[in-house]
This record gives C-alpha cells, sequence and structure tokens, in this order.
C-alpha cells in the first residue's frame, strides 16, 4: 500500500488526535517590552542576487505577491495567528526527513513575516549537521550562532540582514558541528534563544532544524521553542513517519502543517 501523504484531511485529523487544542499546550507567555527590531545596528549587510534568489525559490522583499508569495502570505496569517493566539514568539519548522522544505520553508516563512510591517522577523538556522542557509541566500557567515553558543560570542555580531528585505534578519550557523545535539539542549542554548525572543516584542523568531527523524537535535531542542510548524512533502514524506514525529514531539505545540510541493502551488496550511 502507498503510505505516502496524498491528501491533507487525514493529517488535520491525526494532528487533532495527538495534540488537541492549544490551551493545553503549557506554552509560555511572552513578557518582554522591547521596541522594534528595525534600529539600525552595524550589523554584516549580504546581498541575494536576483538570479539565486530565484533559482532557490526565495520570496523577492516583500514579496507576497503572486501564486507562490500568496500561499506564503496565507501561511504567515496562520501562523502569525496561533502565534498570538499562544503568547509565543519562536517557532521551529520541522520535518520527519531531509529534502521536504523546512529550509525553504523557514526562509520563505520569515520573509513573508517580514512583509508585515507589524513584525520582525529572525531566521536563525539550528540545522548543525548541515547548515544551508547562508549557501540558499548566497554569503559565508563571519560568525555563527554556534560561536555564540559555544564560544559566547555576541549574537548581535553574528547577524546578517540581506539588503532589501527590512525587519529580516538572519543569525547562520558556519560550519557542521559534532555532538550538535548536545549543543542545543545546553544552559547557554537557552540563554541564547531567551535573549532572541525576548528583546523585541514583535519579533517572530524562526528556526530552521535537522529531520525530527534522523538526528535528535530536534527532540533535544524542543523544549526551547514555544512551537513547531510540521513540513510535509506530498508524494515525498511517508505517513507513518509524521505519526512517529508527532509522538516524539507530543510535548511540543505544533500549530500547523504545510503540504509543500503541492500539486497546487506552493503549498497549503492545515
Ligand atoms: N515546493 C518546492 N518546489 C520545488 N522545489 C522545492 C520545493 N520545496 C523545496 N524544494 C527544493 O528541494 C530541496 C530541499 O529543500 P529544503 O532544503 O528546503 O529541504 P529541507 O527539509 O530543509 O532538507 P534538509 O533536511 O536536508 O535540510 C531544495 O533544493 C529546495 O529548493
Ligand atoms: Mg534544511
Amino acid at each position: 500500500m502507498d503510505t505516502k501523504v496524498r491528501s491533507i484531511e487525514p493529517l488535520r485529523a491525526e494532528r487533532e488526535r495527538l495534540f488537541g487544542h492549544a490551551e493545553h499546550s503549557g506554552v509560555e507567555v511572552v513578557d518582554s517590552i522591547g521596541l522594534t527590531d528595525t534600529a539600525v545596528f552595524s550589523r554584516r549587510v549580504v546581498t541575494l542576487e536576483e538570479e539565486r534568489r530565484e533559482r532557490e525559490r526565495i520570496l523577492p522583499a516583500g514579496g507576497v505577491l503572486g501564486v507562490t508569495g500568496g500561499a506564503y502570505k496565507m501561511l504567515r496569517t496562520q501562523v502569525l495567528r496561533r502565534l498570538k493566539e499562544l503568547g509565543a514568539n519562536t517557532l521551529a519548522v520541522l520535518s520527519t526527513s531531509n529534502g521536504e522544505g523546512k529550509t525553504l520553508t523557514a526562509i520563505n516563512l520569515a520573509i513573508a513575516i517580514a512583509a508585515d510591517p507589524s513584525h520582525t522577523a529572525l531566521l536563525v538556522d539550528l540545522d548543525l549537521r548541515n547548515p544551508s542557509v547562508h549557501r540558499r541566500l548566497g554569503f559565508e557567515p563571519e560568525l555563527g550562532v554556534e560561536d555564540c553558543v559555544e564560544r559566547r560570542r555576541s549574537v548581535h555580531e553574528a547577524m546578517v540582514k540581506v539588503a532589501g528585505y527590512d525587519r529580516l534578519t538572519i543569525l547562520p550557523a558556519r560550519e557542521r558541528v559534532e555532538m550538535s545535539s548536545e549543543l542545543v539542549a545546553t544552559q547557554r542554548m537557552a540563554d541564547v534563544v531567551q535573549e532572541l525572543r525576548l528583546r523585541y516584542m514583535n519579533r517572530i523568531v524562526i528556526f530552521d532544524l535537522p529531520p525530527v527523524l534522523l538526528a535528535d537535535d530536534a527532540l533535544a531542542f524542543a523544549p526551547l521553542v514555544q512551537a513547531g510548524l510540521f513540513v510535509v512533502a506530498e508524494g515525498q514524506t511517508v505517513r507513518d513517519e509524521i505519526t512517529r514525529s508527532m509522538e516524539l514531539l507530543r510535548e511540543l505545540m505544533i500549530i500547523g502543517t504545510v503540504l509543500n510541493r503541492s500539486a497546487d502551488g506552493a503549498g497549503a496550511y492545515y
């Protein structure tokens, strides 16, 4: 029997069976008092070449137009609504296996959120087994999040802005880290996440992570993040593996699932 995902309805029922309603999530309330994330720090600014942007399917700055942009705009709206209901501003982008579209979804969701004038977005590359956000965007990080955790470098030194993408900040990872799941579970990692989360009240922090079933990083990091978004690749993700991943991540509030590589367009959210 073909167990690959073809439709989202049974998945929705499964997610609701496993997770129920938001009020049972035990999610912390954001209590920060900050201003906005648009203050000009002397951050490094990188340029995303147009040709690369199109090849990598990355949304243009402010670009929530067109079929693809519209799908991400809808995703943004749903995600912001759910995060607001939860009083949360940190979100992990997850999937069972590799190549299902986590990194692309994380990048485009961050761009779509940053296109909303009332929010800023910080995208953190926490796939320390295979950091790829910087490769997609076409730059070499001088410092990475791993340097902030392991070597106590300031997160502001490591942050990068992409020219033209106002209100979007990237905290890249520089290189593959051995024992990455141990690193993401350290107190220092918790302190870094707390610093990122509480600095600005209108900031949404998105974490790109390795596959749930191929490494224990996502599980190790889950207690530090308030919500998860699950990416499913149509015709690729195996249904039983979604159930297994969600059971492993039982403690994390999964706010929705994105159907990526959908025949209907860029993706669907439920
Ligand atoms: N909807 C899509 N349409 C076309 N190509 C896509 C789509 N989603 C992702 N891809 C491409 O598939 C490849 C894998 O996507 P991506 O890197 O986002 O997956 P991932 O889940 O982060 O993988 P990994 O677990 O290896 O980090 C990339 O080259 C990406 O551009
Ligand atoms: Mg990835």
